[in-house]
């Protein structure tokens, strides 16, 4: 409905100039959704903001302008209330009209962009050889789900996956192998060396117990930066071992991304450093290459630089994220760059962006974002971890929700005495149980923390997986139930809304084109989360006033057609939060 919201906008400005003269075409009329139902749909404050201007009383300014006012073709007749609000209701044809312009499009009245743009979502982004932990998995379920909400509205979408691949931990794993597997530096073939993540922690326990392991391994990064051949091969190794369980989880939570991994902008660093020189940025301090930087102080107060070269000549993460920078739009030609991250590198990218601003990097026409979340958190309130304190492995975690999702399954089946195939069971068990993990994700405002809990996010009832799930699934039951395949009610089929309930469910399916919009916008998924769990609450309400098979035709085809547009309007919404839908559960 955002362009009846247009439009009703325009005939506003109209009557406002045809009232008071033509400098007031591009007054604003501060037209918003009505706070109450009982007010109708929309209203317009403008008259209560002009009153001051034109020496008028508000009211007297709504009349006004209601008298040049003409929507008849929309709305019920304008009523002005209270101090001079001007109350718009729609015309329940003119809603007919739209659900029936909207029947057959399989956007559900969702445009596609005018300009479409080239737009970077860098998320997931875990480290090689180290755990992929809890903040991964939130970067990755809302990265993947703003991207594909910027794809359905038909931008070009390159989703990376920026890896931390490179630096100076290497030289620690790398020195570690060659002790313990030294024919991993030589031989052609992978080398299965098991969990990396065991490895990791013995060659750190092996690196801080050893002054001169320590020497080996800065000797290490100097020549996987010399480019030795021996320890290339060994880091590919190590590269590789990581992206194998790395796609494990991307294969379970069904996330495509391309791998674009620090050691890709390695070459560009050099460069980088050399035109903040040249363009006057740097200053040296106890040896290092540092941009001082506006608004961040230390804790004596003094200003703190981004250091873009150490003293050994090594390079930070913030260099690496400005030569990516510079690549993703210079060679990517990106328009939006947004960055999925936990809101603690918050700082991180403040201040490369600004090291990026001042050196004129960032065209007028690009917009770098940075989109913070919050901790997972345990029922304790603290870090999400496990039982004895390690943190959760994320194979694990999907694992255990998939598997008390089956449990719950087993038990509703067995109190409903249903018989069902072992294929069934896995299926709805592995659908309920990831879906279930990544709407919990989503449906909370990404800023703040969210305490994890599988007995919530299982559960049947609430702003839960399930309770979408299972509401697509009612949808479903109602065709089954009158053997009517939906998708062959005809184009002729018309809606026709007679309950409020009805109403009310029709105004809901009609806003979807509105919340897509302002996700693209504000990147807040939760929005989306709750229109659908809002919209799955109307269409039960509808359900259990409105008969819909016993009822009489027109009245039961145009049930019909509601049912088929919420089933829909679900299943889209739920695909763009990454989540597949059942037709039985
Ligand atoms: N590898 C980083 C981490 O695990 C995240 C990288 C995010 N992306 C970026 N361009 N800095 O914290």
């Amino acid at each position: 409905m955002k362009a009846t919201q247009e439009q009703l906008k325009i005939k506003l400005q109209q009557a406002l100039a045809a009232a008071f003269g033509s400098d007031y075409t591009q007054v604003d009329p501060i037209l918003v959704p009505a706070s109450n139902p009982k007010f109708g749909d929309f209203q317009a404050n403008v008259a209560l903001s002009l009153s001051k201007k034109l020496g008028m009383q508000p009211r007297a300014i709504a009349t006004a302008i209601v008298e040049k006012l003409d929507v008849s073709d929309i709305c019920e007749p304008p009523e002005i209330a209270g101090p001079g609000f001007i109350n718009l209701k729609l015309q329940t044809s003119y809603l007919e009209a739209q659900l029936n312009a909207i029947k057959t499009d399989p956007r559900l009245g969702v445009p596609k962009v005018q300009n479409p743009q080239k737009e970077i979502v860098d998320f997931s982004s875990p480290n090689i050889a180290k755990e992929m932990h809890v903040g991964h998995l939130r970067s990755t379920i809302i990265g993947d789900c703003i991207a594909r909400i910027l794809e359905f509205r038909g931008h070009e979408v390159l989703r990376l996956n920026h890896v931390g691949d490179w630096g100076t931990q290497f030289g620690m794993l790398i020195a570690y192998l060659r002790e313990v597997y030294p024919e991993a530096l030589t031989t052609a073939n992978a080398l299965d060396i098991g969990d990396l993540v065991s490895f990791y922690r013995q060659a750190k326990q092996r690196f801080d117990a050893d002054e001169n392991f320590q020497e080996t391994a800065r000797q290490e990064v100097v020549r996987l930066q010399a480019g030795a051949e021996d320890t290339l091969h060994a880091w590919k190794l190590l590269c590789e071992q990581s992206r194998k369980e790395f796609q494990v989880i991307y294969d379970l939570l069904d996330i495509k991304l391309i791998e674009r991994g620090e050691s890709f902008y390695n070459p560009l660093l050099p460069k980088v450093v050399a035109d903040l020189e040249t363009a006057g940025l740097v200053e040296e301090n106890q040896g290092a290459k540092c941009v001082f930087l506006e608004g961040f102080t230390n804790r004596e107060g003094e200003p703190l630089p981004l250091i873009v070269q150490k003293s050994d000549g090594g390079y930070n993460y913030a260099t690496t994220d400005l030569a990516a920078l510079r690549y993703r739009i210079e060679e990517d030609q990106a328009k939006r760059i947004i960055y999925v991250t936990d809101a603690g590198q918050a700082n991180h990218f403040a201040q490369f962006f600004q090291v990026a601003k001042k050196a004129d990097w960032i065209a007028n026409d690009v917009e770098i974002v940075h989109v913070p979340f919050g901790l997972v958190l345990g029922d304790d309130g603290k870090k999400f971890k496990t039982r004895s304190g390690d943190t959760v492995r994320l194979k694990d975690l999907l694992d255990e929700a998939i598997s008390r999702s089956r449990t719950d399954l087993e038990a509703r089946l067995k109190e409903e005495s249903r018989e069902e195939t072992e294929q069934f069971i896995k299926n709805v068990a592995d659908v309920v149980g990831i879906s279930a993990v990544k709407y919990a994700d989503l449906s909370q405002n990404r800023t703040s923390n969210y305490v994890f809990s599988y007995d919530k996010m299982l559960s049947l009832k609430g702003n839960t997986a399930p309770y979408m799930l299972y509401a697509y699934v009612r949808t479903q039951g109602i065709s089954r139930e009158g053997n009517i395949d939906f998708a062959n009610l005809g184009t002729d089929a018309k809606i026709i809304l007679k309950e409020d309930t009805e109403l009310t469910l029709a105004k809901h399916i009609l806003q979807l084109d509105e919340i897509i919009a302002e996700v693209e916008q504000d990147l807040l998924p939760n929005r989306l989360c709750e229109y659908l769990y809002n919209l799955s609450e109307k269409f039960n309400k509808f359900y259990d006033k409105c008969p819909v098979l016993k009822s009489e035709e027109p009245i039961k085809t145009s049930r019909l057609m509601l049912c088929y547009l919420t089933a829909r309007t679900l299943k889209l919404g739920l695909d763009l939060l990454g989540i597949k839908v059942l037709e039985r559960m």
